[in-house]
This record gives structure tokens, sequence and C-alpha cells, in this order.
């Protein structure tokens, strides 16, 4: 019968089996599935367990944090941080295209983290020879059921290691399903705020910027983000929307009036969704008076915007994202 308890106790033992004395690295997104499964492989190996977190510079307000001192906090997990924001934002200046933002975003990404586990392997040795990852169930099956190992070329130059890294693959999650994967970090003590995280795009918000993506315009979409979650989440309505982007219109002003000026800002974007699998989703009816008050404290706390909307499409024909 199925508890997290014997989950958890059957894949501590299978990941001791095969990882032995050796070791293994652990990307974290700051999203559930990585967290939880680096939990899982930590409780196992302990020590011979390394996370790397690549900070780019483009999660919300407090996300990194919560990796670098509520996680490690709640596992004891030995974290290498790479903070590489001004490497994203040097190479997305100026650009306004989503799908080129993307490419960007995710070659950059590829970039720091394989020049961060050559450092870790450089360190530690060649008994480094496991990749964790979060692969749930819906993704094996997804991808057709394929497991094993993990190619990793290596751009960089190294001193001594091999053109081509070979990885194991630890997947303590193959076998289950989101909500199983929230129990399991919720038993294994991880906080509620990484647990019952919801779903947010790789290439964060470098997406939720329309136009390019600066320091600036990541700041101030940052504030707006934390105000919508934080009156949502005091409203309760985590658990009744699937996802809430919010998104700066940075190429797009509107006149408006403040005090005894005119403005000339920028709009906010909500776009609260419900959904089961993302696939399709339908625009969240939400309270009047939670929309009320997260439109007044946007204007009135977050520089240079002016004006907040709705949007009330569903997908299709629109997407969750806006980019
Ligand atoms: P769309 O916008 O296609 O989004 O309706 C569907 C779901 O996927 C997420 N999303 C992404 N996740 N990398 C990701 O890891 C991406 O580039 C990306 N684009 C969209 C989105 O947040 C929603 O949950």
């Amino acid at each position: 019968n199925w508890t997290t308890g014997n989950v958890i106790e059957e894949q501590v033992a299978a990941i001791r089996e095969q990882v032995g004395d050796r070791r293994a690295i652990c990307g974290l997104s700051g999203g559930v599935d990585s967290a939880v499964a680096a939990a899982l492989v930590q409780k196992a190996i302990g020590s011979q367990l390394t996370c790397v977190y690549v900070d780019h510079g483009l999660m919300r307000k407090g996300e990194t944090e919560q990796v670098e001192k509520d996680f490690v906090a709640a596992t004891g997990v030995q974290l290498k941080v790479v903070d590489a924001e001004e490497r994203f934002l040097k190479a997305l200046a100026g650009v306004s295209d989503p799908e080129e933002k993307r490419k960007i975003i995710g070659r950059e990404f590829i970039r720091v983290f394989e020049q961060a586990q050559a450092e870790i392997i450089a360190d530690q040795g060649p008994a480094v020879e496991f990749l964790v990852q979060g692969t749930l169930y819906p993704d094996v099956v997804e991808s057709g059921g394929g497991t094993g190992t993990a190619n990793i070329k290596s751009h960089h130059n190294v001193g001594g290691l091999p053109e081509d890294l070979e990885f194991k693959l630890i997947e303590p999650l193959r076998q289950l399903f989101k909500d199983e994967v929230r129990m399991v970090g919720q038993e294994l003590g991880l906080p509620d705020e990484i647990v019952q995280r919801q779903p947010f795009p790789g290439p964060g918000l470098g997406i939720r910027i329309v136009g390019a993506v600066s320091k600036e315009r990541l700041d101030l979409l940052r504030e707006a983000d934390a105000i919508a979650r934080e009156e949502l989440t005091a409203a309760g309505l985590d658990r009744d929307i699937w996802q809430c982007p919010v998104v700066l219109l940075a190429d797009v002003r509107s006149v408006g009036v403040q005090g005894d000026g005119r403005t000339y800002g920028h709009p906010i974007v909500l776009r609260p969704v419900s959904s089961e699998d993302a696939m399709t989703a339908d625009w969240s009816r939400l309270p009047y008076d939670v929309l009320a008050k997260i439109s007044t404290r946007i204007t009135n706390e977050v520089r240079d915007v002016n004006r907040v909307v709705l949007d009330v499409t569903s997908k299709p024909p629109g997407t969750i994202e806006w980019e």
C-alpha cells in the first residue's frame, strides 16, 4: 500500500545501493521537483551529494533566498550557488523576441551549470558519477520511458577533464505524480513555500517582460509580482488557481494621473488561471475585492506602473504566459 513513508524508505534504500560510496550532483531550479528529488537523495547519501543552484537573476522576489537559506536549513544539503545575474543580463540585453530570449537563457544556463559541474568534479574527483533529476511519472510517459545516462558535453577547458562527461541518472520521482511529490516533500520536512509552489517557467521573469529584459524592469516586475502573490495568499486563493503570471508590458505606456501630476507609465497584467495540466486553462474568476486590493497596491507601491489590467482569455486561444 502506498504511503509517503514507504516511498521514502524504498527510494532511500535504492539510492544508497545505486550510489555506494560515490558522489552525485543535483541542479536546483527553485521548483518543487528538483527540491524534493534533492532532499530524497540527501537523505540517502548525505554529503556525497552536492547541489548546484544557478541564480540567473530572473527569479521572483525571495526565491533565491528560499533555496539558499530555507532549503539548506531544512535538508542540510551542500549547496554551490553560482551568481550569474550579470552574465544573463548581458546576454539578454536588447533582445525582445520571446523565442530568442528562451534560447539565450537556455544556452547560458547550460554553460553556467556545466562550468559548476566541472568545478565540482575538479574538486571532488572522478567519484562524481551521478546526476539527480526530478523527472516525474508524466514526464516519463511523455518522453517514451527512456532512462539511463546523460551525456554532458563540456564546452569548457577545465584542467584534466574528459571532453564528454557521462553521468548516470538518479531519478527518485519517476513513479510519482505531482501531488505525491508534494506529499513526499512535506514528509521530508521541506518548507511549504517550496512544496506548494505553483508552476514557474524555467526562463523565469525573462519571459514575463514584454520587451527587452533589464535589471530595472526585472526589479519593477519583482515588486508587482510579490504584491500579487502576497494578496492571493492572504485571501486564501493559492489552491484555487493554477498559477498567476504577472506580466510587465515594458514597451507600452499609458497616461495616468497621480497626486497633482500626469504620469506616463507601464501597465502590469494579471493572468490568474485555473487548469488541470496547463494544456488548457481558463481565466480565474477572482473576487473583485482581491483584484482591487492588488491593483491599488501595485499602482501605489511600484514605481513607473500606473495601470493594472486583468487578462480574461482562456487557453486556447491564449497561452498561459504572454511570451
Ligand atoms: P503556456 O504559456 O505555453 O504555458 O500556456 C504552459 C505552462 O508551461 C509553463 N511554461 C514554461 N515552462 N519553460 C518552462 O519551464 C518555458 O519556456 C515555459 N513556457 C511556459 C507555463 O508557466 C505554464 O505553466
